[in-house]
Parts: structure tokens; sequence; C-alpha cells
């Protein structure tokens, strides 16, 4: 595949995540175009941008070969969409997570670009035939789906539309994997993608134990952290269940699936998330972490902090 250094990227919406896709494109070399279609909000961000580096590089955390001063001179903002598209190869799509709101974007972009240039959503839960349902030629649309904070979580899922050509997947596999984002493929579409479902098995599960009395909060929280997360870190589900048979897959198959299959069975029914259960839990979590800007805030940084020491390790 040709090179992609040295391209544009456009970003459509600075918001968090529009912000945070700049700063990996960055970091990998793109020129990065910014435009937001709430005037002085695409400047503002490259002062935020420009901050966060400089803060970035003085830490030594900064991504990429460029110092930061070479990657923000990179990096423009546009109240024209025109302008902002002029040159792209592919277009990363952040605007609010609303479906008339990505409609709106796509139809305007696609009659602004030449039929090669890639457009790709940010969208955390819409299904690529909902989001591109309004865009004439739909082999060049794809969801690039990233994890927040993206620049020390790497994952991004790409997932298709039905028309999704392949080449387009590996254009965008290979971007991804240019700028130090770790891509995975989907290979159809599906509500949730692949890590909120698994993301969401997990919070239904600790929901029903909480909530039938058989754990508290502080303590399933505890499950994940000091005992699941900590291999989850590093390796998967399955690759776990690889290694904790001596004779691999196949053994730990043998052993363990009759006790598996038993204890699924027992998983109860949806939660509704709300009523006495959803009370009984919010008062819980908020013994432990006030719900108070200036707690949340606390433990807002300390998450970033330790994700941030956690990238560098696996680094
Ligand atoms: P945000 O609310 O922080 O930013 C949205 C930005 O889009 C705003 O600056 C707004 O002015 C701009 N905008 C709205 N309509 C526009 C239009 N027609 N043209 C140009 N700009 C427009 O939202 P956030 O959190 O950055 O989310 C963006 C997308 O990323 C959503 O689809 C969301 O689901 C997805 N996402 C968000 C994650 C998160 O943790 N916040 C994680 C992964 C994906």
């Amino acid at each position: 595949m040709a090179s992609l250094k040295g391209k544009i990227i456009t970003v459509v919406g600075s918001g968090l995540i529009g912000r945070s896709w700049t700063m990996v494109f960055l970091s990998g070399g793109y020129t990065v175009k910014i435009y937001d279609n709430e005037p002085g909000q695409a400047s503002r961000a490259i002062t935020e941008i420009r901050k966060q580096l400089e803060e970035l590089q003085q830490a030594k955390m900064l991504r990429g070969n460029l110092t930061a001063a070479e990657q923000l001179s990179l990096l423009s903002s546009h109240h024209d969409l025109q302008q902002a598209l002029e040159g792209a190869f592919f277009v990363q799509e952040c605007v609010f997570e609303d479906l008339k709101a990505k409609h709106t974007v796509f139809h305007e972009v696609e009659n602004l670009v030449t039929e090669s240039v890639i457009l790709s959503s940010s969208t955390s839960c819409l299904m690529p035939s909902n989001v591109f349902s309004c865009v004439q030629n739909r082999t060049r649309c794809i969801i690039s789906h990233p994890v927040n904070p993206p620049y020390y979580v790497r994952l991004v899922e790409l997932v298709p539309h039905p028309e999704t050509l392949p080449a387009v997947m590996d254009v965008a596999y290979s971007l991804m994997t240019d700028v130090g984002q770790a891509p995975v493929r989907l290979r159809k579409e599906i509500d949730g993608f692949a890590l909120n479902r698994v993301q969401y098995a997990i919070i239904a599960e600790s929901w029903r134990l909480v909530q039938d009395g058989v754990i508290s909060v502080k303590d399933i929280d505890l499950v994940m952290s000091e005992g699941l997360g900590m291999r989850y870190a590093f390796i998967g589900p399955i690759e776990t269940m690889h290694l904790n048979a001596p004779e691999g897959m196949e053994g730990y198959l043998q052993r363990y699936s009759e006790g598996m299959k038993r204890v699924i069975n027992t998983f109860g029914s949806v939660p509704d998330f709300s009523g006495e259960p959803a009370a009984r839990i919010v008062k819980e979590i908020c013994e432990l972490i006030p719900a108070e800007q200036e707690h949340l805030t606390v433990r807002r940084e300390r998450r970033d902090q330790l994700l941030m020491e956690l990238a560098k390790l696996k680094k």
C-alpha cells in the first residue's frame, strides 16, 4: 500500500474526541485540518491542543517522533468546510452522537470531496448502515470508534458498512497502525460493536450481583481492578483460557466448559437499571466517591494518570 505519510486528514467536530483524534494524527506526522460549525470552537480547540502537547512533551509522554512545535505546525483550524476538506484523503467525523447531525455532516462532506476520499465516523453506538444512510457512495464509508482517552487507550474498532470496500478497511487499518493506535476489524456491523457488547456483559453481571445482595459495589469493582483487569490489560479472555490449562485451550474446554455453562445458565435477565436497586447502587457508589465535581475530577485525574503509566508500561 502506498505510504500515507504527510497526507491531509480533516477532523469534523472539535469537541473531546475531535481534539483527541487530532493529537493522535499529528503524532503520526499527518497534516490535520479541524472544522467545527460552532464559531470559534475549532480555534479554541487548537489552543487546548497546544497546551496539552506542551504538557505531554514536558512529561516526556508526547507520542511520535516530532516535537510539540513540529506537530503544531501541521495543524490548522477552519470555519469553512470546503476549505477544511481541501486535499484531504481521510475525513474523521466527530460531531454530536445524533443521527441527524451525522447525516447533515456526511451529506455536506460528500458533496465537497472526490470519490476516493474515505469517510470515517467516530460514533460510539450508531450502526454504520444508519450513520451513512444519506451518503450516495457508501463503499468508502467506515466507522473508526476510539476509546476515551485515545491518546492512552489505543484500541480503535473499525466497523464496515455492508457496502464498504475491503480496500477502505485496509487503508483505515494502515492509518491507525501508522499513528500508533491498535485497530481491530469487525467483519460486519452489530449493535454495540465489540467493545461495548463485552463491557455491557460485565456491567450487567456486576449490577445483578450487587442488586441481589451477593457483593458490595466496592468489592465488585475490586474483582475487576485487582483481579480480571490485571491480566486483561495484557491478554484477552480467549488467550486467558488458552494459558489457564496445562494443555492449552482444548484442555481448558475439557476441564471447565461444563462449569462455565452451568454458571452462565444462572445469569439473570437484563437489569432495569432503575427503581430501588438503582437507588441503592447510586447511594453505595456515592458514599465511596461523592458525585460532586471536585471528587469526580480527582478520580478522573487519577484514572488518566494511571492509564498514562499503564500505556508507558505496555510500550
Ligand atoms: P462533543 O460534544 O465534545 O463535541 C462535538 C463537537 O461537534 C462540538 O464541538 C460541536 O460544536 C461539533 N459539531 C456539532 N455539529 C456539527 C456540525 N454539523 N459540523 C461540525 N461540527 C459540529 O462530543 P464528543 O464527546 O467529542 O463525541 C463526538 C463523537 O465521538 C460522538 O459520536 C461520540 O459518540 C463519539 N465518541 C465519544 C467518546 C467519548 O468518550 N466522549 C468515545 C468514543 C466515541
